[in-house]
């Protein structure tokens, strides 16, 4: 397997400072940045927006990974990608036009990422394989930070390996995930890893040992998945 990819998810950071927090995670060796954008109608919950994303760009060069959990999607794709985004995540369950989303995305020069919610199986990512750079596997329901690791979502991640060999595709996995859980995602084929509470949850001074733990164990257990 290639390097993991550890993408802090900005939805468990300090509201308050945000700019500071993503100046902190970038510094602390985060990968990409993951920013949660939920609509209190596809996900129980509300985040924030393009303005947002786009305040935050100055503050760091590092990957902007926008997961969107909206629905409609389609009419605020080229907001998000003028606020900044380089990948932007659709969910498949959001809206019936997932091939015209991801064209979208596409043809806004952005990264395309379709997700799936833990319900949701495998086979959705097959019709669009061609215009997907990144498949994300929800390991608990989406909405909140914080949730319990849903261990069932392992076998899609594994099929969707399985289905993407070859492609440059990546596979992240979302929720629920630490220096524990990482290493099942990991060996079941999973190589970007967001983590929100796991890394956010003791104050700065703590951000770069957090990362470098789920770093350890995705490494760790995505090299012997391979050598198996
Ligand atoms: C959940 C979000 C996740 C969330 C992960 O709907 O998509 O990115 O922030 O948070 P943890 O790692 O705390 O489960
Ligand atoms: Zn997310």
């Amino acid at each position: 397997m290639t390097s993991p990819i550890i993408a802090p998810s900005i939805l468990s950071a300090d509201f308050a400072k945000l700019g500071e927090e993503v100046r902190a995670v970038d510094a602390a060796g985060a990968d990409w940045i993951h920013l949660d954008v939920m609509d209190g109608h596809f996900v129980p919950n509300l985040t924030f927006g393009p303005p947002v994303i786009k305040a935050l760009r100055p503050h760091s060069r590092k990957v902007f990974d926008v997961h969107l959990m909206i629905a409609p999607a389609d009419p605020y794709l080229a907001a998000f990608a003028e606020a900044g985004a380089d990948i932007i995540t659709i969910h498949a369950e959001a809206g019936p036009h997932v091939h015209r989303s991801l064209q979208t995305i596409r043809g806004l020069g952005k990264r395309a990422g379709l997700a799936l919610n833990p319900g949701t199986p495998a086979a959705a990512v097959e019709p669009v394989l061609d215009m997907v750079d990144l498949v994300l596997v929800m390991t608990v329901n989406p909405g909140f930070g914080g949730q319990s690791f849903i261990g069932g979502a392992l076998e899609t991640v594994s099929r969707v390996r399985a289905m993407t060999a070859g492609r440059a595709i990546d596979i992240e996995v979302d929720g629920g995930i630490g220096p524990e859980t990482v290493r099942r995602a990991a060996a079941a084929g999973a190589n970007v890893f967001v983590a929100g509470n796991a890394v956010f949850r003791e104050g700065p001074e703590h951000y770069a040992r957090h990362i470098a733990a789920i770093r350890a164990g995705a490494a760790e257990a995505g090299g012997s998945a391979l050598s198996c």
